[in-house]
């Protein structure tokens, strides 16, 4: 069977989203016992884990709030956010800025469902204090509420069974165990924190992923990559890993915003573990060369956790 792209619409959109290779990277995933995301920003992967039991983290603490509430409490989640829709239909981009300000006051996880709906390019930006600071996506009225309802709704029932964590990753991979697999989608090597203009601590995370290997749980990293000539790529020091995987996952979004032309993107993936060979099939392996394949994936069968 080939699997087709992912009709698992995203609840939350989430800059480097995997939702365009989920359909792809889930046929790597062995069955386990847990399953970790220690970055789970918009979760493309979390519908597609192997098992029903998961946990999942994040720094955002407000983000990690909003899929509470999208598990918890689906049609109240939906109906925030069809008042806030109807307040902006009604009364302008006054209202998308009043609930700015009091999401930036109380933090409150509908307004920021609703910011990340409606702002430009639904990109989630803070600034130095930590205040989201993105704009009113003029020329776009934002997701019509009940088709939110109904994503909110098939989102809650694959959610069930995954405890969420405000946290860095490695307080939520403290418990892994043996049987657990670890599916780990960092921030680019050159991306700087939140808070802090310091960089995604690359040292700290090898040392981590030496930890797991310690353990002898199985994790997927996808990490850096390149597109067209460009490199964003920080490898993985070889020792750590048992294969390392290239996997096209679209246009470039820096091409894209600069209009500088289109450049294809490919991140490595790399495991501690070898799938079955005919999992490997739609990859390429990436160890000495760039990719050259699409991603469609001969499987068996599928295994959409719903
Ligand atoms: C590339 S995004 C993950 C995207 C996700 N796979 C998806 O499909 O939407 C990386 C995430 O890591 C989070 N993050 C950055 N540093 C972190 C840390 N030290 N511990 C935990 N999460 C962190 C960011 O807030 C961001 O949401």
């Amino acid at each position: 069977m080939l699997i087709a792209d992912n009709p698992f619409e995203p609840v939350i959109k989430w800059s480097g989203s995997k939702r365009s290779v989920a359909a792809s990277l889930r046929n790597l995933f062995p069955r386990a016992a847990r399953y970790f995301e220690p970055f789970v920003g918009g979760g493309a992967m979390l519908p597609f884990r192997p098992c029903r039991d998961a946990v999942a983290g994040d720094v955002i603490e407000e983000l990690i709030d909003l899929w509470v509430c999208i598990r918890d409490e689906p049609d109240r989640t939906a109906t925030e956010y069809k008042k806030r829709w109807h307040k902006l239909q009604d009364e302008g981009h006054t209202a998308y800025y009043a609930i700015r300000d009091t999401f930036n006051r109380t933090r409150n996880p509908h307004d920021f469902l609703f910011l990340t709906r409606t702002c430009v390019n639904g990109l989630i930006r803070f600034n130095g204090d930590g205040d989201f600071n993105n704009s009113l996506h003029h020329t776009r009225p934002g997701i019509a509420p009940q088709r939110l309802r109904e994503i909110i709704r098939k989102w809650s029932v694959a959610l069930q069974g995954v405890s969420f964590a405000k946290a860095d990753y490695r307080e939520t991979l403290s418990p892994v165990a043996a049987d657990d697999l670890v599916f780990l989608d960092p921030p680019y090597a050159a991306t700087r924190g939140r808070y802090s203009q310091e960089k995604f601590d690359v040292g700290g995370f090898y040392a981590e992923l030496g930890r797991l290997n310690d353990v002898g749980a199985k994790w997927i990293v996808t990490f850096d990559g390149y597109a067209g000539e460009r490199t964003y790529e920080e490898s993985l020091p070889k020792g750590l890993f048992e294969m390392r995987l290239a996997l096209p996952t679209g246009n470039s979004p820096f091409t894209k915003l600069m209009r500088t032309g289109v450049d294809a993107v490919v991140e490595s993936v790399y495991l501690n573990f070898e799938p079955p060979a005919k999992i490997l099939r739609g990859f390429s392996d990436d160890r000495n060369e760039k990719a050259r394949v699409g991603v469609g994936l001969e499987v068996e069968q599928g295994c959409l956790f719903v």
